[in-house]
């Protein structure tokens, strides 16, 4: 079976492709290389044996996406990771947000239509819960007004595929993330932020191997144990297995309801000082930080119910919060020796 993955020269999408290959998936990437490198598909191939099929293009180009579905007609079904995905730039530029992530989605649906194409897997976030009310977050944790123009994309995308599940032959499943971190055991793979990393994990690992004076603590006088923020950490190849048992879902007529939403975390949550903390202790390196002022826009604490992905699903993950420190550090060293 041919899966399309879209946005896989990316960090969570050439995971998943590694699962998917390892499964005997024949695997196409459309991706802009917009956030990514095309060196991906060659570490990809040093993983699995095979350099995936690829296509460089925008996904908001009309007529290049209906050009590659007419082409491929032989794509089973879709993993959609393509869009840009920086809460603090989708407030800067948030017209560039909304452009590239519906437009991206409406082109590939329209494609998938247009080729009898049923099934997509959206990679959508926890952000849609915003600060929940109730933790554990469960896939019935109501849906609050977005923080950012990024997460409100996530809101509108998951609509835009229950809508068009409606009216025609579309069938999806949302996985709604919470914070992946990590790399793969190889180390041929990982997070590849361009420029300043938002993200907690880069900054830390980039920070001990030297690349930035410190890591700055965005608050510590949260009502939490240790004053700092708590999220759900999950191992990014966990999270990328769960896609493929998605789209084994989909295809084998597994699904219940035209539209299934899952809540891919460990149902665990860690502070950024345990984070800290665990990395010293997997690195070995002491991590200079300073606590500075809370970050606008951050929750203070959020963690998934995992009880209907590991039933429905049948998919646990599996990889603690050492085992997520220690493969970003030996990724970042990794990236070190290339230079
Ligand atoms: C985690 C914690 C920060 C950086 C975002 C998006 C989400 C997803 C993951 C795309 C927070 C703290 C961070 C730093 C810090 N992205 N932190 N110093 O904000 O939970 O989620 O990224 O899909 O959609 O919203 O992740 O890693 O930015 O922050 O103290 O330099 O680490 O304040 O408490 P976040 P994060």
């Amino acid at each position: 079976m041919k899966i399309l993955v879209t946005g896989g020269t990316g960090y969570i999408g050439s995971h998943t492709v590694v699962e998917l290959q390892a499964r005997g998936y024949e695997v196409i990437i459309v991706d802009d290389l917009s956030n990514s490198s095309i060196d991906v598909l060659d570490n990809i191939a040093k993983i699995s044996g095979k350099k995936p099929l690829f296509e460089k293009f925008n996904l908001t180009d009309q007529e290049k996406t209906t050009a590659f579905f007419k082409l491929h007609n032989d794509i089973t079904a879709v993993i959609h990771f393509a869009a840009f995905k920086a809460v603090g730039e989708s407030v800067e530029f948030p017209l560039m947000y909304y452009r590239n992530n519906l437009l991206s989605l409406v082109n590939i649906l329209q494609g998938m239509i247009d080729n009898n194409i049923r099934d997509i897997v959206f990679s959508s976030s926890c952000t849609v819960y915003g600060q929940p009310d109730l933790l554990p977050a469960r896939e019935d944790t109501p849906v609050q007004k977005a923080a950012s123009p990024y997460g409100n994309t996530k809101q509108i995308c998951e609509e835009i595929i229950t809508d068009t599940s409606i009216s025609g032959n579309i069938r999806g499943i949302l996985l709604r993330y919470f914070n992946p971190i990590g790399a793969h055991d190889s180390a041929f793979i990982g997070e590849l932020p361009l420029g300043i990393p938002n993200c907690l994990m880069p900054y830390i690992t980039q920070t001990a191997i030297g690349k930035r004076p410190f890591l700055r603590v965005w608050g510590d006088d949260y009502d939490t144990p240790d004053g700092t923020a708590i999220r759900d950490y999950i191992h990014v190849v966990d999270l990328a297995r769960a896609h493929v048992i998605a789209v084994e879902r989909l295809t084998g007529e597994k699904c219940k309801k035209s539209v299934e939403v899952f809540n891919l975390g460990t149902g665990n949550g860690f502070s950024v000082m345990e984070v800290i903390k665990s990395f010293e202790r997997t690195s070995g390196v002491k991590l200079n930080y300073e606590i500075m002022e809370r970050r606008p826009g951050d929750i203070v604490k959020v963690w998934a119910d995992t009880d209907f992905a590991n039933e429905e699903l049948g998919w646990k993950a599996e990889k603690n919060l050492d085992e997520m420190t220690r493969s970003a550090w030996n990724w970042e060293l990794a990236l070190e020796k290339k230079k």
